[in-house]
């Protein structure tokens, strides 16, 4: 990271939780797959955001004082038992030097130093349900000084929120490393996509590209073939491919952090059936025509309404439904086939924080653009022919002051090239 990355974040921080104030981040707990069995660790995303450490057991305090802003963190050294165990982590020194704190003091220090500094200090901006023990200590504290929890203690992530809405080069840089390496996975998912295999083996071929790379997926891969397709978050990805169906994959890496999100839909067999074709180019052109209108100025209402419109007459075309417009839009009715937002901010978390409501679209932000049509398997409304196909297309759009960027442009996505690469067989 580069040096002054996180020094600005810590400007924005103290900037906007004001003067007399103190924001206290708690670092994530270790997680537990089963009883002793650890999952790797991820650092809880606005702890990473402020000090750059993928470590448990860590506090951070960060306050301005004579118009300086301190960031103090509290740590303990690697013990004897993990030295054996885990090995050596960084030293105090070197985090000191890496991510530059004013001060490191050994993590049971907390209780004096946050004691102290919590006087004369009008709000903690701070996350509860973290570090119990923490949430008690500072409740007990500040409460005793004669501040409510109502007006004197809020939540760190009404800070957090705005400041990482808007992404900054680096973390730009991030999102596109990562975006790279899961247009890589897709595209060796299609390449050994063939009827008979399972899904579980195209999800391995995608985990394959991503740990060669030093990465790890962003969320579960979602491998549905067929009516899977339909199921919005299916990740049992157990089921054979079938000839003639369809399979769409939602999978992508995390790169220092940042998530990529990415969804491809293609032929298991090679070749798109008309009925699949024509679905297809109604998911393709809404989102394309969506894409084009992310720019500074527009917002997430006018961009779901360019995809309900899209969808909407696409399947009015095909008699999907009804033969009027404003019905098809007042009633939702096109809620049937998609059930589902345009797209959602992307970042440290793959669904990344911030408003949706009142948030105009400016250069920094990062957004997935994501429609989907989903035609039940069971749904007896529609002739046959049409059931069970499920098709979603999701790219991750950069806002740039002329425009937008798609940062996963690389990842065909006409049908033409689709059925190109499904047959590039190695
Ligand atoms: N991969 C989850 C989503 O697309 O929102
Ligand atoms: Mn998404
Ligand atoms: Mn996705």
């Amino acid at each position: 990271m580069q040096s002054n990355e996180l020094d600005n974040r810590r400007k924005a921080l103290a900037v906007n939780i004001g003067k007399n104030s103190i924001a206290i981040l708690s670092s994530a707990n270790r997680n537990y797959r089963s009883r002793d069995v650890e999952n790797p660790f991820r650092q809880e995303s606005d702890f990473l955001y402020m000090t750059g450490i993928s470590e448990p057991n860590l506090i951070n305090v960060i306050y301005t004082k004579n118009n300086r802003v301190h960031t103090v963190l509290f740590r303990d050294n690697t013990s004897t038992q993990e030295k054996i165990w885990e090995g050596s982590r960084l030293t105090n020194k070197e985090i000191k030097k890496k991510y530059g704190f004013s001060e490191i003091y050994n993590y049971e220090q907390y209780h004096e130093k946050i004691e102290s500094l919590l006087k004369g200090k009008d709000r903690v901006f701070m996350e509860f349900n973290i570090n119990p023990k923490l949430d008690t200590f500072v409740n007990k504290n500040f409460l005793k000084l004669g501040r409510t929890k109502k007006k004197n203690i809020i939540p760190l992530s009404q800070v957090t929120q705005k400041l990482r809405l808007i992404k900054s080069n680096y973390e730009i840089n991030q999102i596109k490393k990562a975006a790279e390496v899961s247009i890589e996975a897709h595209m060796n998912a299609m390449k050994k996509a063939t009827p008979g295999i399972y899904e579980y083996e195209l999800d391995a071929e995608i985990k394959y590209i991503f740990n060669k790379n030093n990465m790890h997926f962003a969320y579960m891969s979602i491998v549905g073939s067929g009516k899977n397709a339909c199921i919005l978050h299916y990740i049992k990805n157990n089921d054979k491919l079938k000839n003639n169906e369809l399979v769409l994959i939602d999978a992508a890496a995390e790169n220092e952090g940042y998530a990529s999100d990415i969804t491809r839909t293609f032929p298991a067999n090679g070749k798109f059936t008309k009925e699949q074709a024509l679905i297809y180019d109604i998911v393709l052109n809404a989102q394309e025509q969506v894409i084009k209108n992310v720019k500074p100025g527009t917002n997430w209402k006018e961009i779901h309404a360019i995809t309900v419109k899209e969808i909407s007459l696409g399947l009015i075309k095909l008699k999907l439904l009804p033969n009027d417009l404003n019905k098809v839009i007042e009633n939702k009715l096109y809620q049937e086939f998609f059930m589902h937002k345009t797209g959602h901010w992307l970042g440290l978390d793959v669904h990344d924080v911030g408003e949706y409501e009142n948030v105009t679209f400016v250069p920094g932000m990062v957004i997935t653009v994501e429609p989907g049509i989903y035609i039940n398997s069971s749904n007896k409304n529609v002739p046959k022919k049409w059931r069970g196909i499920g098709i979603r297309i999701e790219d991750d759009v950069l806002v740039t002051k002329k425009g937008n960027q798609v940062l996963t442009k690389k990842l065909p996505k006409k049908k033409d090239e689709i059925e190109l690469l499904c047959n590039q067989k190695t």
